[in-house]
C-alpha cells in the first residue's frame, strides 16, 4: 500500500528513516535526525539561490513553469489583464477575493487620500542629484517613509498593518512620478483623485502646462495591463527579501525598501532596463546573428530571457507583447521592436535556447512601450516596482499573520579555517599574494 512518506537509508550509519512527505514536500527539520553520532548536527540541504527549497505556504499566486500558467488568487492573469484594473487586481492580491462595486469604490478612496506625499520626502528626492539613478532616490524615499510613520512598527495590529498597506500602494506611485520629474528638471503634479490609479500616476508624471490634462486612453490602458502583469510574481528574489527584513518583524517601509533594492538587480527587476541597453547596443536586425553566437560564447547575456520557474513562454510575456501592439498604434513604431522581434525569432530555434529552456520574460518587450512613453530607461525598473508594491505588501500581510513564520535565519556549510590562535604582529609572517595588497 502507497504512503506519503519517504524512506531514507544513511549509508554512513545503515540507519533507515521514514519521513512524512505533504504537498509535494518534505520538512528540511525532519533531516535534522540523520546523524552520524551525538555528536553530529544532523543532516541539512544545501540549496545556494533557495533553487528547491519551499520557504513559506502562500495563497496568493500560482505558477506552472513548465506550462506558462500564471494566476492570482486563482485567477488566470489573461482575465485580469484583459477585463480588470490594477487597483482591483491589488485589492483580489491583498484581500483574496474580488471587491464589489461598494467595495473597490472603498478601496479606491482610501487608497486615493494616501496618494499625498510629505513635503520632507518630496524636498528628500530634491536632495538628490538630477542624474541620481531613478531606482536609487526610489529605495531611499520609500525607506524614509518609516521616518514619518513610526507607528507601523506595531504590525500586530491589524488597522494598523491595513493603513501601512494603503499607504505604501498609493505613495510608491507619486514617489515614482516624483522621482521622475526631479530627474527631468519638472516641478512635481500633485495627486489628482478625479482619474484612476493608473490615470492619476500618467498625470502625475507627465502633465505639462495642459490644464486639463486627460491621459491618452491607449497608455492608460497598457499601463493598466503593464500594472496587472508586474503585480505579483510568488517568491522572487524582491518578495523574497520583502519577507525575509519582515520577519524580523521591522516595519514595513524598511521591508520594502529591501524588496525594492533586490529589484533593483540587472538579474531581477532591472532586466527591463538592460534590455532596452542591449537592443541599442545591437542597433538593426542584421546585427542579432552575431549577437547571439556572443550570448552563446558565454560573452554575452540575453538579457529579457530565461527564468528560474518559466520553462515555457512567460505568460505576461504574451500580452505585453500584444499590448505594445496597442500602443504602437498611436505613438511612433520604435524600431528597436523589429530587433527584439528577430532576437526572440532566431533565439527560440537555436539549440542552445531550446535545449536551456529559455524563453522571453516579463521584461523582454516591456522596455519598449516604456520607451515609446518617453521613459528614460534609467526610469524602467521604477514602472516595475510601482505595481509590484502590491504583491510586497500582499506577501508582508500574509508573512505576519502566518503561524507558522519565524525570523529567517538560513544555515550554512562552513569552509574557512579551523580554530587558531591570534598572532602578535611582530610573529606575523608576510601576506600571501594578493591579501591586504
Ligand atoms: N542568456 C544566455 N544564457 C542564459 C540566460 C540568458 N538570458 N539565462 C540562462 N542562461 C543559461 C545559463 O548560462 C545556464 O547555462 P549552462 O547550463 O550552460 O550553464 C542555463 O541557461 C541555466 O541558467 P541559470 O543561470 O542556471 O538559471 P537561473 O534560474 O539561475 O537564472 C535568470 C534565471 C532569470 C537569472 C537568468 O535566466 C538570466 O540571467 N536572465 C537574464 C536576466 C533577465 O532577463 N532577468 C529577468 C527575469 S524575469 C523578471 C524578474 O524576475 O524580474
Amino acid at each position: 500500500m502507497s504512503r506519503d512518506t519517504l524512506t531514507v537509508t544513511d549509508n554512513r550509519t545503515g540507519a533507515t528513516y521514514e519521513i512524512p512527505i505533504a504537498q509535494g514536500t518534505i520538512r528540511a527539520m525532519d533531516l535534522r535526525q540523520i546523524r552520524t553520532g551525538a555528536e553530529d548536527f544532523g543532516l541539512m540541504t544545501y540549496d545556494p539561490g533557495l533553487t528547491n527549497t519551499a520557504a513559506t505556504k502562500s495563497a496568493i499566486t500560482y505558477i506552472d513553469g513548465d506550462q506558462g500558467i500564471l494566476r492570482y488568487r486563482g485567477i488566470p492573469i489573461e482575465q485580469l489583464a484583459a477585463h480588470s484594473s490594477y487597483l482591483e487586481t491589488a485589492y483580489l492580491i491583498i484581500f483574496g477575493e474580488l471587491p464589489t462595486a461598494a467595495q473597490l469604490a472603498q478601496w479606491e478612496l482610501e487608497v486615493g487620500h494616501h496618494s499625498m506625499l510629505h513635503t520632507n520626502i518630496q524636498h528628500l528626492i530634491e536632495a538628490f542629484r538630477y542624474n541620481a539613478h531613478p531606482m536609487s532616490v526610489f529605495i531611499s524615499a520609500t525607506a524614509s517613509l518609516s521616518t514619518l510613520y513610526p507607528d507601523a512598527r506595531q504590525i500586530a495590529d491589524p488597522a494598523n498593518r491595513l493603513l501601512q498597506v494603503q499607504r505604501m500602494i498609493a505613495k510608491a506611485a507619486t514617489i515614482a512620478a516624483f522621482t521622475y520629474r526631479h530627474n527631468q528638471g519638472w516641478p512635481n503634479n500633485y495627486p489628482d483623485d478625479g482619474l484612476s490609479f493608473v490615470g492619476n500616476f500618467l498625470k502625475m508624471m507627465f502633465r505639462m502646462t495642459e490644464v486639463q490634462y486627460q491621459p491618452d486612453p491607449v497608455l492608460e490602458r497598457a499601463l493598466n495591463v503593464l500594472f496587472i502583469l508586474h503585480a505579483d510574481h510568488e517568491q522572487n528574489c524582491g518578495t523574497n527579501a520583502m519577507r525575509v527584513i519582515g520577519s524580523s518583524q521591522a516595519d514595513p517601509y524598511s521591508a520594502l525598501a529591501g524588496a525594492a533594492a533586490a529589484l533593483y538587480g540587472p538579474l531581477h527587476g532591472a532586466a527591463n532596463e538592460a534590455v532596452l541597453r542591449m537592443l541599442e547596443q545591437i542597433g538593426s536586425p542584421a546585427n542579432v546573428p552575431g549577437f547571439l553566437r556572443r550570448v552563446k560564447a558565454g560573452e554575452e547575456r540575453l538579457m529579457g530571457f530565461g527564468h528560474r520557474v518559466y520553462k515555457n513562454y512567460d505568460p505576461r510575456c504574451r500580452i505585453i507583447k500584444r499590448t505594445a501592439d496597442e500602443v504602437f498604434q498611436v505613438t511612433p513604431r520604435n524600431p528597436l521592436l523589429d530587433v527584439a522581434l528577430e532576437l526572440e525569432r532566431i533565439a527560440l530555434q537555436d539549440e542552445y535556447f531550446i535545449s536551456r529552456k529559455l524563453y522571453p520574460n516579463v521584461d523582454f518587450y516591456s522596455g519598449l512601450i516604456y520607451r515609446a512613453m518617453n521613459l528614460p530607461a534609467s526610469m524602467f525598473t521604477v514602472m516595475f516596482a510601482v505595481p509590484r508594491t502590491c504583491g510586497w505588501v500582499a506577501q508582508w500581510m500574509e508573512l505576519v499573520a502566518d503561524q507558522e513564520q519565524k525570523i529567517s535565519r538560513p544555515r550554512q556549510i562552513y569552509i574557512g579555517s579551523p580554530t587558531r590562535d591570534y598572532l602578535p604582529m611582530a610573529a606575523r609572517g608576510a601576506a600571501p599574494e594578493g591579501v591586504g595588497a
